[in-house]
């Protein structure tokens, strides 16, 4: 049955699902009439590259994730920076989840705005003045905590908030070894606590890691230890990363942070020991090959602008075609060596490839197609992209 446009169109204009889609040529700022290009209802029908999310795996990495979480006993806060969709959070957060996380202050604002209700965590010090006045317009909309590594952070959170009222969660960041942001020792940890503990309008809560390793326990022990002796409450110990659930658990958390799980399955995704996999991948760029210059050299109508090229090569899997390997880049062309495939790729044949990091792919798009057994069944606004501020 054809999909009612109703239901494709969540949470857009009707003017932004038409550019998006393609079903109208954009129309110019000058106003002219957009031009019909046909109806899209499936897969075969989008416009290339275009970015689909397979439902049926999505659903699946979602449904699994909080089995396990459930199995280990440890509340579930899903990190929403993997794909910036808020329809995506809502169906975490209906799967059991019991909260968010945001990497950035323009991700917790969409997620607000896409109508996420529940906690939000931002793991990021905030500094500086235009973001501490929107913290503090956040902290009115919803229910906030912020981890910060530093008092000059806590400082001006507090003070932004006595001008412009409402208060905020505070969590104390522990470097246990990602060697990023974070204090360096339990007692470190302690002390800017117990400062936050004094600052108006913050609630100290308790601290948070990323990622979980079983090697930070003794770090954990002994700020769990030091807090107990001094009489400070720990409400909240959260760890966080995809795989590393039942690390968090056995370190001490009470809460868990995982983002990548929901397009890359229950293990991270790296280029050695855990390839992307077509059954537990729930993202794919659909591709046309535009050029096969050579016997050996195929190219492929996306590259950096499409993908992105930070991991290791091949930089993405092309289904179907383990052998032919996605192995350069440039801007808008995707180059694939082909020189240990039998197969013969065709000029305007179409490819489905799964994207390295797929998280990081999401974020060069404007809109994905939400897709069950090839029919599509919603374009999401990929809401958050872009928002690094
Ligand atoms: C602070 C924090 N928590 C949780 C996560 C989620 O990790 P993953 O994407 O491995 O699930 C991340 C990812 O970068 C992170 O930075």
């Amino acid at each position: 049955m054809m999909t009612q446009f109703s239901t494709l169109f969540r949470g857009m204009s009707r003017r932004d699902w038409f550019r998006g889609a393609g079903l109208f040529a954009a129309a110019s700022s000058a106003g002219a009439a957009p031009h019909h290009t046909g109806a899209i209802r499936t897969v075969d029908d989008l416009d290339t590259p275009a970015m689909i999310i397979d439902l049926d795996i999505l659903e699946k990495n979602i449904r699994e994730m909080q089995e396990h979480c459930n199995r280990e006993q440890i509340p579930l806060h899903v990190h929403i920076k993997t794909h910036k969709i808020p329809e995506i959070a809502l169906m975490q957060l209906r799967q059991g989840a019991t909260g968010i996380c945001c990497q950035k202050l323009g991700e917790a604002e969409v997620m607000v705005a896409g109508g996420v209700r529940s906690d939000i965590l931002v793991p990021y010090n905030i500094v500086g003045r235009q973001k501490l006045v929107r913290l503090a317009r956040l902290c009115k909309r919803a229910r906030m905590t912020v981890a910060v590594d530093s008092e000059v952070v806590a400082q001006g959170i507090s003070q932004q908030l006595q001008q412009d009222g409402g208060s905020v969660r505070v969590l104390v960041e522990l470097d246990t070894g990602g060697r990023r942001t974070g204090v360096q020792s339990p007692q470190a940890a302690l002390e800017l606590a117990q400062k936050i503990s004094r600052m108006p309008k913050l609630d100290f809560r308790g601290v948070m890691t990323f990622p979980s390793r079983l090697e930070a326990k003794p770090f954990f022990d002994e700020t769990i230890h030091l807090f107990k002796k001094a009489g400070l409450p720990l409400h909240e110990i959260s760890g966080g990363g995809t795989g590393a659930e039942s690390a968090s658990k056995q370190i001490g958390c009470n809460v868990t942070r995982s983002g990548s799980y929901v397009f890359e399955g229950l293990k991270r995704i790296n280029t050695t020991t855990n390839r992307p996999n077509p059954v537990t991948c729930a993202t794919r760029m659909i591709m046309t090959v535009v050029s096969t210059p050579t016997a050996d050299r195929v190219i492929i109508d996306g590259g950096q602008k499409t993908f992105q090229r930070n991991p290791e090569r091949p930089y993405a899997m092309i289904e179907g075609h383990p052998e032919a390997l996605i192995n350069g880049m440039s801007v808008e062309h995707g180059h694939v060596d082909v020189s240990g495939s039998s197969h013969k790729f065709k000029v305007g044949e179409r490819l489905a490839v799964i994207p390295q990091h797929q998280g990081v792919t999401i974020n060069h798009h404007d809109e994905v197609y939400a897709v069950r057994k090839g029919m599509i069944e919603a374009v999401w606004p990929v809401a958050g992209r872009g928002r690094v501020r």
